[in-house]
């Protein structure tokens, strides 16, 4: 497998492009003959590399968050799908703070269709409604907020949801902490923004916004330090563990497990080792759904502290099965297993 990345040139970089994911993945399992690709952080990149995947019959494992409303057989999704990270969010923020929320994304799949979920939890509670609803470039600067936290000053919503990825993160937070607006008041709420964009923004600006996600790299168990402890002596102290790192860290774990077990990297003979099976992963024991391909996982909510760490404060005593297309979910699910940790 390793042998098509330890040859790789500075042209093959995918960087977020999709066009250069499709023809690298193309690549991968045509000439390299590679049955298993671990990769994928944006949706559009993923919906670039599903097409490969399936014509060829491979596996792409991806471990992302994502938007949902998506299957395929040839995936292993191990994110969070949005009844264990939107459903959570949307709960938790229109109770603590309010129905009124702005919404702003990055201009790609993912902020159209979380935003397109998280207006219809916004609208199934009484008096919940959106603002505005706001795109930014993908490679956006400081500029391009300023419009963006000018309006949320004008129209005070009771938080705002951000679906801002990557770089452009930081020049959100940024502009919103310029702009004199107050996080105990009116927050930012998010399911990208993660340990690595706080580094980048800092602390003093990432304070008091909140994050949904199954992992955190603050999670006190035996298994998380034990992983944590490991992977800092390997990799020291400047890279930031988070939710997709973890994902990415335990889907390795099932890929070998199966391997063990089929003796293969078949895909036929592959794949039915992977489904259904489990891990003791750092965010707890996670198993693979035979039915949809994702992931059994344990919505948290963390918010941001003045150390930049993100200290949880709901938790999901229980893993939460997969439902990628929102079938069966409903607002009571997360409040069943819920425990308020802190204040
Ligand atoms: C994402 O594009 N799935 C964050």
């Amino acid at each position: 497998y390793l042998h098509s990345f330890l040859t790789r040139r500075s042209s093959d970089l995918a960087a977020s492009d999709p066009y250069q994911f499709r023809n690298l993945a193309e690549r991968l399992v045509a000439i390299d003959n590679v049955n298993v690709i671990f990769g994928c952080y944006m949706s559009s990149t993923r919906k670039a590399v599903m097409p490969i995947v399936e014509k060829y019959n491979r596996i792409l494992f991806y471990a992302t968050l994502y938007e949902g409303f998506e299957f395929s057989n040839n995936i292993i999704y191990t994110g969070a799908a949005p009844n264990q990270n939107s459903v959570q969010l949307a709960d938790f923020m229109m109770s603590m703070f309010g129905g009124q929320v702005y919404l702003v994304g990055s201009d790609y799949i993912y902020p159209y269709e979380s935003n397109r979920i998280m207006s219809d939890l916004v609208h199934q509670r009484p008096g919940g409604s959106v603002v505005a609803q706001r795109y930014v470039p993908l490679n956006a600067g400081p500029k391009d907020f300023e419009g963006i936290v000018a309006e949320i000053k004008e129209l005070a919503p009771d938080f705002i949801f951000s679906t801002v990825v990557g770089d452009a993160t930081q020049h959100f937070y940024n502009a919103y902490a310029d702009a004199g607006l107050d996080p105990k008041l009116m927050p930012i709420g998010s399911l990208t923004t993660s340990e690595v964009e706080v580094a980048q923004m800092g602390a003093a600006v990432a304070a008091g916004h909140f994050t949904a996600a199954p992992y955190f790299a603050s999670i006190d168990s035996a298994e998380n330090h034990r992983v944590l402890q490991r992977f800092c002596s390997r990799f020291g102290d400047d890279v930031r563990p988070n939710a997709c790192w973890e994902a990415a860290y335990f889907q390795v774990h099932l890929f070998a497990n199966a391997m063990r077990g089929a003796g293969t990297d078949s895909v036929p003979v592959l794949m039915p080792e992977i489904l259904g099976s489990e891990f003791l992963a750092p965010q707890g024991r996670v198993r693979v759904e035979p039915a949809n391909h994702h992931t059994h996982l344990y919505p948290r909510i963390g918010r941001v502290n003045a150390m930049g760490e993100f200290a949880i404060v709901r938790a999901s005593r229980n893993a939460v099965a997969p439902d990628p297309y929102l079938v069966t979910h409903s607002m009571g699910d997360w409040t069943l297993a819920l425990e308020t940790l802190q204040e």
